[in-house]
């Protein structure tokens, strides 16, 4: 069930390129998360700032800790970067829905691009069978030690080759004749877009977690609203990233808008 609570950071390190990972602490707050969920932060430094949403992408239930890993685009998340061990920030969580981990198969595809890869490392230690991980970074890897310790193909893409395969996460697993029951995808619309054609082309089910802008994160303010198909062709209806996903089908986007 989601809750507010006052969280105290443990951990803040930089990981990357412009890529920090943050571990927060309080009681509770590891419990239920599915992988793909994401929790709302808020500082406590005054600012006058909407809360931001991050996908939770490490629980540890024991130390009753979760791991946030994030880039800098703004105000919010450069206040983010800048809290210290010791500090406290609110944190509405879990929210969304998360991945069907329960219908992983004998073998799943799990691909990311970029921000999109953290909720895959909580998803791809959660998931049975086999594992096909292909992760796409337009610059230094970030994340790779800990998906490379899971018992899982890992492959690597970079938009100009400056690390792993050159070109997108989709050329790479044609390149490797990606196989399996189930895909799993978080990253930029544009390769989620041609991770639902290619999973379309096969045959194969795909979970694709979207992301919006948004201010309420729990479903009541409508500004996070994506095209979801009805069973009619050609009709749509809206439906919040924020309460109603952040996963869905991708047989049920509306891609083209
Ligand atoms: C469900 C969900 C999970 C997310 N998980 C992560 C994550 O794990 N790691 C991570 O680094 N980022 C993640 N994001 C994106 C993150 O929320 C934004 O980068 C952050 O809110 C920007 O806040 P800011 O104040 O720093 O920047 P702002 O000043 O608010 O914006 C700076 C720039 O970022 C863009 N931006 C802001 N919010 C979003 C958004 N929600 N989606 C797309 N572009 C946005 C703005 O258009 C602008 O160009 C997630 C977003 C959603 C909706
Ligand atoms: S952010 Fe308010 S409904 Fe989604």
């Amino acid at each position: 069930m989601k809750k507010m609570i006052s969280t105290t950071v443990v951990e803040q390190v930089k990981i990357g390129e412009n890529c920090w990972s943050i571990w927060l602490q309080a009681p509770g707050i590891s419990d239920d998360v599915q992988p793909g969920q994401f929790v709302h932060l808020k500082l406590n430094r005054g600012e006058k700032l909407l809360p931001r949403p991050l996908s939770i992408c490490e629980t540890d239930k024991k130390n009753n800790a979760l791991r946030l890993v994030y880039a800098v685009v703004g105000k919010g998340t450069k206040d983010l970067s800048h809290m210290k061990e010791g500090e406290t920030l609110r944190v509405l969580s879990p929210l969304g829905n998360g991945f069907e981990v329960d219908r992983a198969a004998l073998k799943s595809i799990i691909a990311g691009g970029g921000m999109g890869i953290p909720p895959l490392l909580e998803l791809s230690r959660r998931i049975p069978g086999r594992k096909e991980i292909y992760l796409g970074y337009s610059a230094t890897p970030f994340l790779l030690e800990s998906f490379q310790e899971l018992d899982a193909q890992v492959h690597v893409s970079t938009d100009d080759g400056c690390f792993g395969y050159s070109g997108t996460v989709i050329d790479k697993m044609n390149q490797e004749k990606a196989r399996g029951n189930i895909i799993y995808g978080c990253g930029p619309r544009p390769m989620l877009k041609a991770l639902s054609i290619w999973a379309k082309e096969r045959d194969i089910p795909a979970q694709v977690s979207l992301e919006e802008r948004m201010a309420c994160g729990i479903g009541a303010c409508l500004v996070c609203t994506c095209k979801i198909a009805k069973k009619e062709e050609g009709e749509w209806h809206h439906r919040r990233v924020c309460a109603d996903g952040p996963v869905f089908w991708n047989q049920e986007v509306v891609w083209n808008d």
